[in-house]
């Protein structure tokens, strides 16, 4: 377990595979109106992630009650990069858990990984960008046409942040 600013992040267990799936398939519901992930499917992912030495699938709890999921993801541990991306279980949305859970992943990421680079890539339109930004991740292009949402091409943004130029450690700004 990994403490950070009142968020604690464990690792996922297979009992929290029900509420990982339901996320993935809330989300993509939302806009497409299928779900994409049968729970066999979702088993099959498990069983490469859960002993995969570079995908770290976290939950995030605040007072014993999960909130969401950080995720670090593709680690290359001999140039110390990652992707980073975070969700908040649709329970704790719009109680401003997007910075705190994003904040104690990188912090994560950082000091006990002991990663050089994250990398994160969020949709236009998504408000997770601004926990990014609080974080410390900097803009750093973006890429066209990356998704279909009822028929409109929508474009994503691509951040990065350097272990050297965190934040998380400090008060972050007030954006
Ligand atoms: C995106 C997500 C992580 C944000 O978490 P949240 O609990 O909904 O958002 P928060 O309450 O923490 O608010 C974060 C910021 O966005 C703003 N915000 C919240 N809802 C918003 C909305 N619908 N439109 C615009 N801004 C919004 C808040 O005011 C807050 O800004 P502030 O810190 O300046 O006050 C969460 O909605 C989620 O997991 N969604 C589904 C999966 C997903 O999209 N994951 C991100 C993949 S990149």
């Amino acid at each position: 377990m990994f403490e950070h600013n009142g968020i604690i992040l464990r690792h996922a267990e297979e009992s929290d595979l029900e509420r990982l799936l339901e996320l993935k398939n809330e989300s993509w519901f939302g806009t497409h109106r299928v779900t994409i992930q049968t729970m066999e499917a979702q088993r099959d992912w498990w069983a490469k992630a859960s002993r995969s030495v570079n995908d770290y699938i976290m939950i995030a709890s605040k007072e014993a009650v999960d909130v969401g999921v950080y995720k670090v993801t593709n680690i290359d541990w001999i140039n110390g990069l990652g992707d980073s991306a975070h969700d908040v279980f649709k329970e704790s949305r719009g109680q401003r858990m997007s910075y705190p859970v994003l904040s104690a992943g990188v912090a994560f990421a950082f000091s006990v990984l002991n990663l050089r680079r994250l990398n994160t890539e969020v949709l236009v339109g998504n408000h997770s960008r601004k926990a990014a930004i609080k974080c410390g991740f900097i803009h750093e292009g973006l890429r066209r046409g990356v998704r279909v949402l009822n028929g409109e091409q929508i474009d994503s943004e691509v951040f990065g942040m350097l272990r050297d130029e965190t934040q998380v450690f400090n008060t972050p700004p007030d954006l």
